[in-house]
């Protein structure tokens, strides 16, 4: 089975896209809601809880992760794998979601920086909007600038807006909530002759698509995750058959939390996502 994990329901848009494109794999989720938010938490913090539920899911047989939070992938992903994975699990393999996003901003190629075609036009200023831990951590700035220099890059930290997409908030307050960030995006001074793309860069963000599309100016292009973390991921098993296991299009949903407080948001997939069981998980080690 491939595992896909998330601070609590985002990693689900990317679950939703994964299945999409390969129907026929087996997938293991792991939402852990019980200690979501990640995105208002310590790096150390999210670091620990990170390997705490990579390490539940090689427990449970996955040999290849994606972590779908990209937080969590910001955070804890490089540390993890250099510090950590080889000793715990030699022939597994952790993937973030932000890979495939900076790789479609830049045009190149994560692990050689070759450029991949065909090559859209790159974005002049770019508005990525995330989680007040994503924007400190400085994830995206860094690995866009050492790609592709010319791309100024605005990150939006946009607190609360996770949990408001968690607690499953009305459009009206999700307007509201979209509003004000793009606000402050509009304030920016670097912002004066506007922007050419904004890259939604929280899993959870793509249940606030149409929220996003009603705050930003018109004709801006709105970069989400979900189906770059599918081509990227169908195209790495290509790439690397002994990773990949032909299914049956099984899926298993885990959630540290209580999975009758997630209906409300879970009405919004389809009905083969929102059969959650709970599992209870040491406390990060
Ligand atoms: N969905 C997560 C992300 O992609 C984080 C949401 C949170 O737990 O704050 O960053």
């Amino acid at each position: 089975m491939i595992g896909v994990f998330d601070s609590g329901s985002g990693g689900l848009t990317v679950l939703e896209a994964l299945i999409a494109a390969m129907p026929d794999r087996d997938f293991l989720y792991f939402g852990d809601h019980a200690r979501a938010p990640y995105g208002t938490r310590s790096a150390e913090d999210v670091y620990r809880s990170t390997l705490t539920a990579v390490d539940f899911l090689l427990d449970q047989g996955c040999r290849l992760i994606v972590i779908a939070c990209n937080t969590a992938a910001a955070v804890a992903l490089r540390r993890l794998q250099q510090t950590w994975l080889s000793a715990r699990a030699p022939g597994a393999r952790v993937l973030g979601v932000h890979v495939p996003l900076v790789e479609a901003i830049t045009g190149t190629r994560w692990r050689d920086g070759a450029a991949v075609g065909p090559m859209r036009e790159r974005p002049r200023r770019l508005a990525v909007f995330a989680t007040p831990r994503t924007v400190a951590s400085r994830a995206f700035t860094t690995e866009i600038a050492l790609r592709a220099p010319t791309i100024r890059v605005i990150e939006i930290a946009c607190p609360g807006l996770a949990d408001a997409i968690e607690a499953n908030a009305n459009d009206e307050t999700l307007d509201r909530l979209v509003r004000g960030f793009a606000d402050r995006l509009r304030d920016h001074p670097d912002v004066r002759d506007g922007i050419d793309a904004a890259a939604l860069a929280c899993t959870h963000y793509p249940f606030a698509e149409s929220a996003f599309r009603r705050a930003l100016p018109p004709g801006t292009d709105l970069l989400l995750q979900p189906r770059l973390v599918a081509a990227a991921l169908a195209d790495y098993l290509a790439r690397n058959p002994d990773l990949d296991s032909p299914g049956t299009g099984r899926l298993r949903l885990l959630t540290s939390g209580d999975p009758a407080r997630l209906d409300g948001l879970l009405e919004r997939l389809p009905a083969s996502l929102r059969q959650f069981e709970r599992v209870a998980l040491a406390s990060p080690a």
